[in-house]
C-alpha cells in the first residue's frame, strides 16, 4: 500500500528528508511505502543536493495541501506562516501532518491539535525539539507510566556552542558569537537562539507533553545569554561549575491535584560540573527526564542538521503508515486515534510567576574595598531570608572588590528584593552578573 506524501520545503532538512525516501536500502521497510508525491519550492531555479523529476517541484503549496492524492503533508518550511495556514489547510483536507516547526506548535498546538482531533488525523512533532534527539514518543508513549517531576535540558546548539567556546577560550560573548556566524553555526540574526526564544518553544512543547496539557508560551519565562561574560565563566569554573543554557519545566513539589503549579524558563545556570548536563558540549544536546517511578533516564545527540531532524521526520512519517496500516484503510471506517500518537489534553496547565521559584543563586558584585562591606551585604541577605553558602572576596582593583556570593535554596522574589536593596547601598558600585545555580 503507497502512501503519498506532499513535502512542503526543500531547504537542509527537506533535503535530508528527501535523500532518506529515495534510499531506502536497509532501513525500516516500511519506509518503501512512502511514495514523494509533490515537492512544495519557493523557487523551481535553485540548484539542489538531491535530484528530482522536474514534475514534482511546484511552487503552488496550496495545491499540495489540497490535493485529493496526497495523505501526509510534511512541512518543513520553518517560520510562522505561511507555514501555519498550510497546516491547518492540510488538516482540514484530511491529511495528516509531520512538521518540525517548534514555533508554530508551541504556538498554535490549540488550533492545530482541536482540528486535528475534529478531523481524524495524527499531527507529529518529534523533530520540532532536539532535532534528531528521540524525545517526544519517548514523553508520550515509553515514559507513559511515569509522574514526571521535571524536564530539563540544553536544547539550543547555537548557545551550547557559544558558550563550550567561551568556557574554553576565556573569550567574551560579542567576539565568539561573530565567530560562530563567520563558521556558520550562528545565524546572522542570532536573536532567536542567544535570546533563548528557541528553548522556549522546545521547553514549552515538552512540558506540553510531559505535564499533559497546554502551555501559554507568553508565560514561560525567557532569559538567553548575552550577559553572560568570561568573568563569570571564570569564576562559575573556580567554583565547580559550568554555565549552560538551561530549558526546565519541572512541578511545583508542593503541588496537591487541586493545586498543581508548573515553573516552565529558560536561562543560563551554574551547573556542577558532575552532573550529566555539565559534560554536554558544543552543538549537542540533552534533555534529562525525572520521573517516579523511573528515576533519571537522559536523551542526547545533534540537536540539528539535515540528516539528524530528517531521521525524526521519517520516523513520525512511519509512526503514522505504521498505525494506518494496523488500522485498515476502509473508507467507511470511522477514524480511530491512537491515544499515545494524538494530543489528549485540552487544559492549560497554570504557570507559577517566576518569583515563587526557590533556587540557588550565584551573584558578582563590584563594591567598594572598605571595612564592613560584607558585613552589610551579609545583613542585607539576611533580611530578605536570603541564607548564604559562600562570600567571597575574589579580586580588588584599586579602591573596588569584586565580590562572589552564592546562596542556598531561596524564594527568587526574596533574592530580588535583597538585590534591589543592595543596589541602594553606598558600598556597592554595580552588581554585573546574576545568575541561577542548578
Ligand atoms: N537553532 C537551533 C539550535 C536548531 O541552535 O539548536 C533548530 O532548532
Amino acid at each position: 500500500m503507497v502512501f503519498k506524501i506532499g513535502l512542503l520545503g526543500l531547504g537542509t532538512v527537506g533535503t535530508g528528508t528527501v535523500e532518506i525516501l529515495l534510499d531506502p536500502q536497509g532501513r525500516q521497510p516500511l519506509l518503501q511505502e512512502l511514495m514523494l508525491h509533490r515537492v512544495g519550492v519557493r523557487s523551481l531555479d535553485k540548484d539542489r543536493r538531491v535530484e528530482l523529476p522536474a514534475d514534482l517541484l511546484t511552487t503552488d503549496l496550496n495545491s499540495i495541501v489540497t490535493d485529493p492524492e496526497i495523505d501526509l503533508v510534511v512541512e518543513l518550511m520553518g517560520g510562522l506562516e505561511p507555514a501555519r495556514s498550510l497546516i491547518l489547510q492540510a488538516i482540514r483536507a484530511g491529511k495528516h501532518v509531520v512538521t518540525a516547526n517548534k514555533a508554530v506548535i508551541s504556538r498554535y498546538s490549540e488550533e492545530i491539535f482541536t482540528a486535528a482531533t475534529e478531523q481524524g488525523v495524527y499531527v507529529m512533532v518529534e523533530a520540532a525539539v532536539a532535532g534528531g534527539i528521540p524525545v517526544i514518543q519517548p514523553l508520550k508513549q515509553c515514559l507513559g507510566a511515569n509522574r514526571i517531576h521535571r524536564v530539563m535540558g540544553i536544547v539550543n546548539g547555537t548557545t551550547n556552542y557559544i558558550l563550550t567556546r567561551m568556557q574554553r577560550e576565556g573569550a567574551d560573548f560579542a567576539e565568539v558569537l561573530a565567530d560562530a556566524q563567520a563558521l556558520g553555526y550562528a545565524e546572522a540574526d542570532p536573536t532567536a537562539d542567544v535570546d533563548g526564544l528557541d528553548a522556549a518553544d522546545k521547553i514549552a512543547i515538552l512540558a506540553a507533553l510531559a505535564f499533559n496539557g497546554r502551555i501559554k508560551l507568553e508565560e514561560v519565562y525567557c532569559e538567553g545569554i548575552r550577559k553572560i561574560t568570561a568573568t563569570d565563566i571564570t569564576y562559575a569554573d573556580q567554583l565547580g561549575f559550568v554555565i549552560k543554557l538551561l530549558a526546565i519545566a519541572e512541578r511545583d513539589p508542593q503541588a496537591t491535584a487541586d493545586n498543581d503549579w508548573l515553573c516552565v524558563r529558560v536561562h543560563p545556570t551554574l551547573v556542577a560540573k558532575t552532573h550529566p548536563l555539565a559534560t554536554i558540549n558544543q552543538v549537542y544536546n540533552a534533555i534529562l527526564i525525572e520521573g517516579e517511578p523511573i528515576g533519571q533516564v537522559m536523551f542526547f545527540g545533534p540537536g540539528a542538521g539535515a540528516g539528524p531532524t530528517a531521521s525524526a521526520v521519517v520516523s513520525d512519517m512511519l509512526n503514522i503508515v505504521g498505525m494506518l496500516q494496523a488500522q485498515g484503510t476502509g473508507e467507511a471506517q470511522a477514524p480511530v486515534m491512537h491515544p499515545l500518537m494524538s494530543c489528549t489534553h485540552q487544559h492549560y496547565c497554570q504557570l507559577s510567576p517566576l518569583k515563587e521559584l526557590m533556587t540557588r543563586f550565584y551573584a558578582r558584585l563590584i563594591t567598594q574595598d572598605a571595612p564592613g562591606v560584607i558585613g552589610k551585604l551579609g545583613t542585607c541577605f539576611g533580611d530578605h531570608q536570603v541564607s548564604l553558602e559562600s562570600i567571597v572576596q575574589i579580586d580588588s582593583h584599586g579602591e573596588l572588590a569584586e565580590i562572589v556570593v552564592v546562596t542556598h535554596q531561596v524564594r527568587e522574589g526574596n533574592f530580588h528584593q535583597a538585590l534591589e536593596e543592595m543596589q541602594h547601598l553606598e558600598v556597592v558600585e554595580q552588581i554585573p552578573g546574576v545568575l541561577r545555580v542548578l
